[in-house]
Order: structure tokens, then C-alpha cells, then sequence
């Protein structure tokens, strides 16, 4: 009998400028991460709405993982201190609903971090798979 490994749906946002480029960077090196994470490729860290977040875990995300350039590092020069107040303010109401913090993160990655990548996208991943499936906020019309 073959058992099969669960694997956790996750939604990693990542910045143009610094985290997309180094998952890139993480590719290119042949560092293994998990593939069941799938990357959002977004301007810039705070162009994320808290609402895509929401809607993420609406539509079956088991966690979510927002990743951006260091403070002080912003190519648009403080758009990652808004994403952090942001987040803080998001992630507190989700932990009101119901949903464990563990489930989501913010993470700063530079382009230059492709090793860091990969280590925090395998500890994420192990991190929300101990939690098993996320049934709250799930919308059943978005069920196949
Ligand atoms: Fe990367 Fe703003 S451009 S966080």
C-alpha cells in the first residue's frame, strides 16, 4: 500500500525586486524547495492587499507566505514598512478568526538570498503541513 505525503497548498507573494529574484537565484544555485509552493510575482511587497490574503485562504490556501526586500531596501523606498504594519494589522484579525499564525508569514529575502529562500520556503512549508488542511474562511463554491 502506498501512502502519500500531504502536502500543504501555499501561496508565496513575492516582490519583483528582491524575493522573486532570489527564488530565481534559488533555482539557478539547484536549491530544492517545495513544489507545492507557487509564487505570485508582485511589484512590490505592499501591492499586496490584505485581501488577496483573505481570498487565498478563501479559495483553499493552507497558509501564506508574503515575502519582500529588507527594510530600508525597498526599491520604492517604504513600500515594505507598509506592508509590515499592514500585515501585523491583518494577521492579528486572522488569529481572531480562527486562523493559526503559524499559517502565515511575512519574510524579507534580497535578491542575493537564494539559500535563504529555499531554507525558509522548506521550514514554511514543514511548519504549515504540521497543521494539516485549513478548513476556515474556505469558500465550498471554489471546491472542484
Ligand atoms: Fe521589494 Fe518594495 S520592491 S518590497
Amino acid at each position: 500500500m502506498q501512502v502519500t505525503e500531504y502536502k500543504p497548498k501555499i501561496v508565496a507573494f513575492c516582490c519583483n525586486w528582491c524575493s522573486y529574484a532570489g527564488a530565481d537565484l534559488a533555482g539557478n544555485n539547484r536549491l530544492n524547495y517545495p513544489d507545492n509552493i507557487k509564487i505570485i510575482r508582485v511589484p512590490c511587497s505592499c501591492r499586496v492587499n490584505p485581501m488577496f490574503i483573505l481570498r487565498a485562504f478563501q479559495r483553499g490556501a493552507d497558509g501564506v507566505i508574503l515575502c519582500g526586500c529588507h527594510p530600508g531596501d525597498c526599491h520604492y523606498t517604504s513600500g515594505n514598512y507598509y506592508t509590515r504594519r499592514r500585515m501585523a494589522l491583518l494577521f492579528s484579525m486572522l488569529s481572531y478568526l480562527g486562523i493559526e499564525k503559524e499559517r502565515t508569514r511575512v519574510e524579507w529575502v534580497s535578491a542575493a538570498e537564494g539559500a535563504k529562500f529555499a531554507a525558509t520556503m522548506n521550514e514554511f512549508s514543514a511548519q504549515v503541513a504540521a497543521l494539516g488542511e485549513n478548513k476556515r474562511l474556505e469558500d465550498l463554491r471554489c471546491k472542484p
